[in-house]
């Protein structure tokens, strides 16, 4: 496992990948790769390049796995639209990108900063009604996320509406009902996140604690083992009352 970090493809703006597209901005980077605002050449349309580091793709197989997922989910409004991969040669070596729609919006970890690490339980609660509607989408296609965290989920607001988009989904193996449920503990885990994390839970309205549960696993999953439950319970009567 101690193996060399890789090393930064650091691409500039105005830079021309594979005669076809033009880098406008540095996206972000994690443990796979690095995404890159780009514009298409003959269109101008704005595009998402995601470059792969070799060591992290070998035999390009961590971009063949997120490009069928996104095609096969290809139908829901909250995944980013998969549309080309190539590759280019970049320091002596083949470099594998692949070219989705951008989604709108920020990052949540975004938002979670701008607002001080604290959300308002309110907002999100409204945001893990949205999350949780996704995750059921996706489930019921048979597939699950695999990585459900604040830098993979993007968040646009429009008045009190938050439209999530889901993007890096993880190649962990069959979908199982245990990967479905783990995306569903990891998105309660998001909640306390997003609501001042572990310091400020003993402080959180019952609501949020109800589906939080201390982070007891066991528990979270025995009320909540699908993203449906989750949705039931926000939208029912035995939500408490919080406000
Ligand atoms: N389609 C996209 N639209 C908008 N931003 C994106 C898109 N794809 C990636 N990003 C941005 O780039 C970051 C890194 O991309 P991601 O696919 O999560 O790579 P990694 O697997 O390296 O974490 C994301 O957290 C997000 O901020
Ligand atoms: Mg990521």
């Amino acid at each position: 496992m101690a193996r060399s970090e890789p090393e930064p493809f650091d691409f500039q703006p105005g830079r021309v990948l594979a005669g076809k597209y033009v880098v406008a901005e540095f996206l972000g980077g994690g443990w796979e790769g690095e995404a890159y605002l780009v514009h298409e050449r003959t269109t101008g349309f704005p595009r998402v390049a995601k470059f792969y580091y070799p060591e992290r793709n070998e035999k390009g197989k961590s971009l063949k796995e997120y490009v069928k997922r996104l095609e096969k989910l290809s139908d829901l409004g909250c995944v980013i639209r998969y549309m080309h991969s190539d590759s280019i040669r970049f320091r002596g070596e083949k470099l594998d990108f692949m070219v989705s729609t951008r989604a709108p919006g920020k990052q949540l970890s975004y938002y979670i900063k701008k607002r001080g690490n604290r959300l308002h339980p309110l907002e999100a609660l409204l945001i893990v009604e949205q999350i949780a509607a996704g995750l059921e989408a996706i489930h019921a296609q048979g597939m699950y996320h695999g990585d459900v965290h604040e830098d993979n989920v993007m968040v646009r607001r429009t008045g009190i509406h938050y439209d999530v988009r889901f993007l890096d989904f993880l190649h962990l193996g069959p979908t199982t009902v245990k990967r479905k449920r783990e995306d569903v503990f990891d998105m309660l885990m998001l909640l306390r996140d997003m609501t001042g994390g572990k310091t400020r839970y003993a402080r959180q309205p019952e609501l949020i604690k109800r589906l939080v549960k201390g982070g007891k696993r066991s528990l979270v999953l025995k009320e909540f083992p699908t993203a449906l439950r989750v949705r039931q319970f926000l939208a029912g009567r035995d939500a408490p009352d919080f406000i």
